[in-house]
């Protein structure tokens, strides 16, 4: 309703909307249908652009991106992370129109020191590589599963108010009651029980995301072994708390 205010009030003032498909950066939120649908009907409507940032999503889930799961196809993408194999890069694609307003072909010119930077982009190709032949999204999908299964039944046992939210290899366990379903809600979360649960884990030797409004992530590396440890670290921070 707020963007559909926002177009009625501004509409073709508004140049772009720019959005995570998969919220990661408020604690993982996943998107209900029809939010994204409804933001692809509006920008089309009104000319603006449909940017997907997948800086953190990209290649995480499908190798296509939420949007190949989410079946929106945004008028530009955002990536980092992954699409750089542990090295510093950031890029965008997008439809061809646009990307061909970019310097030699357009007059946008875009250049920075670290632009194609040849150790970053080998490392990127080659991690890209690895995801296409290793396929790895369906077990780390079922891995993240059972964790989150269990962590919910932990706190359960324990009596704890705590929502678990997880879009594929993805998850943030939340303190709170609520159902965590945008940033209102995730804003109920006890941040400092947290912050124990935290740094409960992180004296066993487990790194979850040190901030509530981020996103733990498993990799394609972690093994059921790695999945045991969390889980007895994360039973005793339950008990901590
Ligand atoms: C979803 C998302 N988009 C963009 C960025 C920023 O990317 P960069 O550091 O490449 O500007 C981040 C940072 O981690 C992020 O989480």
């Amino acid at each position: 309703p707020a963007v559909q205010r926002a177009f009625r009030e501004h509409g073709r003032r508004i140049a772009a909307v720019i959005v995570e498909p998969v919220a990661a950066n408020m604690g993982v939120v996943a998107p209900e249908p029809p939010f994204l649908e409804t933001l692809r009907e509006l920008t089309k409507k009104n000319k603006a652009l449909l940017i997907f940032d997948e800086v953190i999503t990209g290649f995480r889930f499908f190798y296509g991106g939420a949007q190949t799961g989410m079946r929106i196809t945004p008028d530009l993408t955002t990536l980092g992370k992954i699409v750089g194999g542990g090295f510093p890069v950031g890029c965008y694609g997008g439809r061809r129109e646009i990307m061909e307003m970019v310097a030699p072909l357009g007059p946008v010119y875009q250049a920075g020191t670290l632009s194609g930077n040849p150790v970053a982009m080998a490392a990127g190709l080659a991690t890209l590589d690895a995801l296409r032949r290793e396929k790895p999204y369906a077990r780390m999908a079922e891995m993240t599963r059972v964790l989150v299964t269990e962590l919910r039944g932990m706190a359960r046992f324990k009596g704890l108010p705590v929502q678990v939210n997880h879009v594929a290899s993805m998850l943030t366990v939340f303190f709170t009651e609520t159902p965590v379903r945008d940033f209102a809600t995730a804003k109920t979360s006890d941040t400092k029980a947290y912050g124990k649960f935290f740094h409960a884990l992180l004296d066993r030797g487990v790194y979850f995301p040190p901030a509530q409004f981020e996103a733990a992530m498993l990799s394609a590396a972690h093994s059921p072994a790695d999945l045991e440890r969390t889980l007895d670290a994360a039973a005793r921070a339950f008990r901590r708390l």
